[in-house]
């Protein structure tokens, strides 16, 4: 079989050997998908609407990590020669969960220390720590961010066998290896294969969820590359710390400098507030908050396009970008766009995994317990639903965990009226 190369190397010989990267992604290019379904309830007909499948770029966990992983676990493989990895992220960190699934699947294998704040509890929170256990991760809690950055940092500092790889894979103020974001302007050059091949036309506008901002940085700064005349809206879902327009841009051009200065043929292009828009206005009172519009767009889109396609989107980050998007649609002077939305959240099946822990959270560190203790989210364990039932039924497992949306429930009508009644109050919706 062919090596896969990076089409970054293949327009820029010279980086070759001086930018660290390994072959990660098992599905690539990743498809781009027309959404006529959605075009058509928006009444979108004069536009196009197409969505970037990156959440299936990988065969166990998929979405915009695998990509950032490419280029940063090189560095710390092949250069750096590191053993172990240690991260941080909020107890429902994808960004952890994509890093621990891929430490295990690595041969060899790394060590995976992941170092957790609090974030709003959810099922997913849930099922995330359960999958964090299940790949094998060393699991630390403390309450905050930034507490828990110190403690990340101080633990790097005294374990000189792990490599730090920085919360959400992107530089942190300014400093930190811009890999990452080396990921996304390849992203792009992949895209630009497809526009020329038809597969899509020149995309008006891309709409990606910013966190880190390093995903959305990639993209810009490899738009401005190519010289299209694509604009990324990226849609801040973190606080205003991290998630504003001179982040962006500096790591966009952190990212560009670490290329120019490795290849003297590659050109001296600055990135400007202008090359792209941070849309405000999505994320609630905070990080992972679940909003009605969020929670819609998440509803919206799996009725009319996911079932369909095999794809689901996450309240915590594509729903609120998917959101915006639905927002720029609506109005009259975008009614003829072509419009990209990036898909960053992973659609493989984790619940293969997730079966394997039994859900034995007292499996994990004890400070985790108090995460199953106060809370159910779904249908099957408030009501102690038989297996027999629960197999075979479409809301066993399912991750928006409200079931008399997805199925008849054939428990009798008490259960299901207290089941209903706990999850209604435990399900927070955020009006924004
Ligand atoms: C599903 C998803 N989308 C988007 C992002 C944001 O990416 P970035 O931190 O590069 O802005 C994340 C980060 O964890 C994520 O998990």
């Amino acid at each position: 079989m062919e090596q896969r190369e990076p089409l970054l190397f293949k327009m820029f010989p010279n980086l070759k050997d001086k930018v660290p990267w390994i072959p990660l992604l098992t599905n690539f290019p990743t498809p781009v998908e027309r959404l006529i379904e959605l075009e058509k309830h928006f009444n979108f007909h004069k536009g196009q609407l197409f969505i970037k499948r990156d959440d299936k770029n990988h065969q166990i966990y998929g979405g915009n990590k695998l990509r950032k992983f490419e280029f940063i676990f090189g560095n710390v493989i092949n250069k750096k020669k590191k053993k172990a990895i240690v991260t941080s992220g909020g107890i429902g960190t994808n960004h952890g969960l994509a890093c621990v699934a891929l430490c295990n699947n690595l041969n060899p294998p790394l060590k995976c220390d992941l170092f957790l704040f609090n974030q709003p509890l959810t099922w997913h929170v849930q099922r995330s720590l359960f999958l964090y256990d299940y790949f094998g991760a060393n699991l630390h809690l403390s309450k905050t961010d930034v507490s828990t950055f110190i403690k990340t940092l101080f633990f790097w500092i005294f374990h000189r066998k792990y490599d730090f790889i920085l919360p959400g894979g992107s530089p942190l103020f300014g400093r930190g290896t811009p890999l990452g974001i080396v990921g996304f302007i390849e992203a792009i050059l992949e895209l630009s294969e497809q526009i020329k091949k038809g597969q899509i036309p020149e995309p008006d506008v891309i709409f990606v969820a910013g966190g880190t901002t390093g995903t959305a940085a990639g993209l810009v700064a490899g738009c401005k590359l190519l010289s299209l005349k694509t604009k990324v809206y990226a849609v801040a879902v973190y606080r205003s710390f991290l998630a504003n327009v001179s982040n962006l841009t500096r790591n966009a051009n952190k990212a560009l400098k670490y290329l120019s200065k490795r290849d003297k043929s590659f050109p001296k292009i600055k990135i400007s507030q202008n090359d792209f828009k941070l849309i405000e206005g999505y994320l609630g009172s905070g990080y992972g908050i679940k909003t009605i519009k969020s929670q819609n767009a998440v509803d919206i889109v799996f009725d009319l396009e996911g079932k369909e396609k095999g794809f689901n989107l996450d309240t915590t980050y594509t729903g609120k970008a998917m959101a915006a998007m639905f927002d720029f649609i609506k109005q009259e002077e975008n009614k003829s766009k072509k419009v990209l939305f990036w898909n960053t959240y992973n659609s493989n099946d984790l619940d293969i995994y997730l079966k394997k822990t039994n859900f034995k959270y007292k499996n994990l560190p004890k400070g985790f317990h108090k995460f199953f203790e106060e809370v159910s989210f779904q249908c099957w364990q408030i009501t102690d639903c038989q297996k027999e039932i629960r197999e075979d039924c479409p809301a066993y497992l399912n991750h928006e965990y409200r079931f008399w949306k997805v199925t008849d429930c054939l428990l009798d009508d008490q259960k299901q009226k207290k089941a209903f009644t706990e999850l209604n109050s435990v399900i927070k919706l955020e009006d924004a």
